[in-house]
């Protein structure tokens, strides 16, 4: 069933209604923390905290290590939204309900939307615990959060030649480089999941110049897209892609790697929340 887009908007505003209850903060930025990465939120200054649950419409979460609460605060000096917890399509939900959240952020003010993930390694020369900038994408999930009518304030055909905002990203690089945090830059590929690949599948990915495979945030850029929202991408890689490595891909992995970069993420996006300029 297609959405509509009064009942879309509608719901939008009771959304921000609900939220504009407990603050009247509005967020510059918006941060989407991926798997095992959601420390962040914890070092959210006079955060006013919200379970998803308590926001109406906001679709539901069930991954463990995805607790999903929206932080309201300021970290380093800013008034940030922190999504802790996102929601995946592999959950169950269509593709339009992956764009709420990014919708929710636009709609409550924010200017710009940091993006993380944990991902699988394609190129062989990002381990485990690189950080990887994000430049671009390979959508094939084949899915995406715009299918359907023309939701309020978007477009019907996006441009996507600038998917990770290159001057963002350059003061990214800036940033890392002025902290002394490694990172790499590569493209990532989405998956629908929640299987992941197959050795086959890894070595089509690598030769059509993929170097990170992860499930999520695609749908979240396309929203962005959509209401020209900046968006900038950061993958922890958490581990090696299947057929990279001898042992079976394992979810508890992915969640201890994530805890060991985190510092080193935490550290490039205090900085990027505290200096980036949209
Ligand atoms: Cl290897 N694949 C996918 N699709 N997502 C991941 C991953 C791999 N490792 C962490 N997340």
């Amino acid at each position: 069933m297609p959405f509509d887009p009064a009942i879309d908007a509608r719901q939008l505003q009771e959304a921000v209604a609900a939220i504009r209850q407990h603050t009247d903060l509005e967020p510059e930025l918006a941060l989407v923390l991926g798997s095992g990465l959601g420390a962040l939120a914890d070092e959210v200054e006079d955060p006013v905290v919200l379970t998803t649950a308590e926001v109406p419409h906001y679709p539901q979460s069930t991954v463990e290590g995805h607790a999903g609460r929206l932080v309201i605060g300021r970290l380093a000096g800013r008034p940030v939204l922190v999504i802790q917890g996102r929601i995946h399509g592999y959950e169950g939900h269509d593709a339009r309900a992956l764009g709420f959240p990014v919708r929710l952020a636009h709609a409550l003010g924010a200017r710009g939307l940091l993006l993380t993930n944990a991902a699988g390694g394609i190129n062989p020369a990002f381990g485990p615990g690189t950080l990887m900038l994000i430049s671009d994408h390979l959508n094939l999930a084949f899915q995406s959060p715009l299918a359907g009518p023309v939701g309020e304030g978007e477009v019907r055909f996006p441009d996507l030649s600038n998917p990770y905002d290159e001057p963002w990203r350059e003061q990214a690089r800036n940033i890392a480089i002025t902290r002394k945090i490694p990172y790499r830059e590569g493209v990532y590929v989405w998956t629908s999941g929640p299987s992941y690949e197959t050795p086959a599948e890894i070595r089509f990915f690598a030769r059509v110049g993929a170097d990170a495979v992860g499930m999520s945030t695609v749908p979240e850029a396309l929203q962005a897209a959509a209401l020209d929202l900046p968006v900038l991408g950061i993958s922890t890689i958490t581990n090696p892609a299947a057929g990279l490595q001898d042992t079976p891909l394992d979810h508890s992995e992915v969640l201890e790697v994530g805890r060991q970069v985190r510092d080193r993420l935490a550290a490039w996006v205090r900085g990027i929340v505290a200096e980036s300029r949209l």
